[in-house]
């Protein structure tokens, strides 16, 4: 899905990470991460609890500083480039960042200015109208459901165009309903030309959405590509009339469980 040729943006991955390392004291989180993201692509980032997922992203955010090895966000180096970085990326975190106090519309407008755009009225009751919150925009974010503040979260961080979108577990928490709208509104995101690097611990959140999927296990990626390429590297059954294929929760758990931890063809 990669459009980016037609914005006429610069070639080369998105994002590109080689030998990350991380570690708080005595924990050692990222053990040297590899991985590449190409531009316009939707990249899931699957791994358990503490696998260092959101660790991965406040990095490449520019929000931590790694102890090891290079990334690079739009051809700018999180290290050495912060400034830059920032000015490419919107990242949503784990935990809505949305004022309660203020109303939808209010909490737009208020980023709006921070960005010094020239008419911060007029992004708003766009970005309002593409998430399905026109009607609500008026109201505090206080009595909004968990989707809307999700889906607003996700619209402030839209502001200012951004080239490459960080999305730590959009949909944790979500009714299935409000899963498939934030799942629209990522699609459409990518549609536009938008690289979007999404967390998950959501297995069918992967397989549905995301054009490729990297395994984050003990500190590594250790397995990556399309769904099909991951499905590849376990077989299917051979039985007399059925051909079973493996689901992705079938491939993550027979990948993460393994004492071997390189992702190898094996028969189930
Ligand atoms: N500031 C910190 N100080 C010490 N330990 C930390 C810190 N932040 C994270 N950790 C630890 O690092 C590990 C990775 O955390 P991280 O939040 O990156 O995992 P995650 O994959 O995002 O997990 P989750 O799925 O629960 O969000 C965990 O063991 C966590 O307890
Ligand atoms: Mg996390």
């Amino acid at each position: 899905m990669t459009t980016s040729a037609t914005l006429g943006r610069a070639s080369g991955p998105a994002i590109s990470v080689r030998g990350l390392e991380k570690a708080y004291g005595e924990l050692q989180v990222l053990r040297g991460v590899d991985l590449d993201v190409a531009q316009g692509d939707i990249v899931a980032l699957l791994g358990s609890n503490g696998a260092g997922k959101t660790t991965a992203v406040k990095i490449l955010s520019t929000l931590l500083k790694a102890d090891a090895g290079t990334a690079t966000v739009d051809g700018h180096d999180v290290g050495s480039e912060p400034a830059s970085v920032r000015g490419s990326i919107s990242l949503t975190g784990q935990f809505a960042a949305v004022d309660e106090i203020l109303t939808g519309r209010e909490n737009l407008l208020l980023v709006g200015r921070l960005r010094h755009l020239a008419d911060p009225g007029t992004v708003a009751d766009d970005l309002l109208a593409r998430f399905s919150l026109t009607g609500a925009g008026g109201r505090r974010v206080a009595t909004y459901s968990g989707g809307m503040r999700r889906r607003l979260d996700i619209a402030m961080s839209l502001i200012g165009d951004p080239s490459v979108i960080f999305l730590d577990e959009p949909t944790t928490g979500l009714d299935p309903q409000a899963r498939l709208e934030v799942w629209d509104a990522v699609k459409r995101l990518a549609a536009g030309g938008a690289t979007v690097l999404l967390t998950t611990q959501y297995l069918d959140e992967a397989e549905q959405l995301a054009d490729r999927i990297a395994i984050l296990h003990e500190g590594r990626i250790i397995a990556e590509g399309t769904l099909a390429q991951l499905k590849r590297l376990f077989p299917p059954t051979e039985v007399t009339y059925v051909e079973k294929q493996p689901t992705l929760e079938e491939i993550f758990l027979a990948i993460t469980s393994g004492t071997n931890t390189s992702a190898s063809a094996k028969e189930n």
